[in-house]
């Protein structure tokens, strides 16, 4: 069990948002049953779901990215666009802190429109400080992630199973050396994730991996090639 503390970097008016979407999306996961899941393809069932990424998860992630002073992020699987306010909250904080060269930006990802719409609600809300580094890339990842993606710090895998290790192995070039990859529910779909953890884990892969204790689990990996 985490211990969360409001991380004090985020301003008031956006830690209210944040609740108020942690909650809505705690709320909405309860309410799913199994039913649901029997009658309805993933896809058609998640169309109007945030399943956003657990606060404590989120707040260790924006650690993270204000640790290694993080200005390029990836996010893979964006939905309403709750984790990505926290990424783009510790990117313009490690720009306005002299990271980048005064530039970042924080390219999230996702294939359904009406969620594409709906994460850049979220972060006009929030304001500039948040919409301002945010790259919002809709289509499929693996297609809109094919250009103009490098110098890559940290990379976050909240997306569907299959796609985790496709969207690392098309990543990776751009990887610098000591990027950061989570990939999220990994000792609870540890079935799903099968392939990727064996990518990972691999002694040859250049990553060292551990699986940090969360909820359903979250592997972080550094790229540290030879
Ligand atoms: C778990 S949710 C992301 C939650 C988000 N990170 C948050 O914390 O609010 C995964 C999202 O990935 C999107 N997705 C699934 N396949 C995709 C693909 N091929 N390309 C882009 N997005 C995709 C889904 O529509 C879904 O909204």
């Amino acid at each position: 069990m985490t211990t969360l503390r409001p991380l004090p970097e985020i301003p008031a008016h956006i830690h209210t948002i944040l609740q108020r979407l942690h909650s809505a999306s705690l709320v909405q996961e309860a309410s799913i049953t199994r039913d649901d899941y029997d009658s309805h393809s993933r896809d058609d069932l998640m169309r109007d779901k945030f399943i956003a990424l657990d606060e404590d998860k989120s707040q260790y992630i924006y650690q993270l990215c204000r640790a290694i002073n993080a200005t390029q992020v990836i996010e893979a699987g964006t939905s309403f666009g709750v984790s990505t306010i926290y990424w783009a909250l510790a990117v313009t904080a490690n720009i306005k802190a002299g990271g980048g060269n005064g530039k970042g930006r924080v390219i999230a990802t996702e294939n359904e429109p009406t969620k594409a719409e709906k994460a850049r609600q979220h972060w006009q809300e929030c304001g500039e400080e948040v919409s301002g580094v945010i790259e919002l890339r809709e289509g499929d990842l693996l297609e809109t992630l094919k250009e103009d993606v490098r110098d890559v710090d940290l990379l976050v895998l909240d997306i569907w199973t299959p796609m985790a290790l496709p969207t690392l192995k098309l990543v990776q070039p751009h990887l610098r050396h000591g990027a950061i990859i989570l990939a999220d529910n990994t000792v609870k779909a540890a079935e799903n994730y099968k392939e990727y953890l064996e990518y990972v884990w691999g002694p040859e892969s250049g990553f060292i991996t551990t699986t940090l204790p969360f909820n359903g689990g979250l592997e972080m990996s550094v790229y540290l090639p030879k």
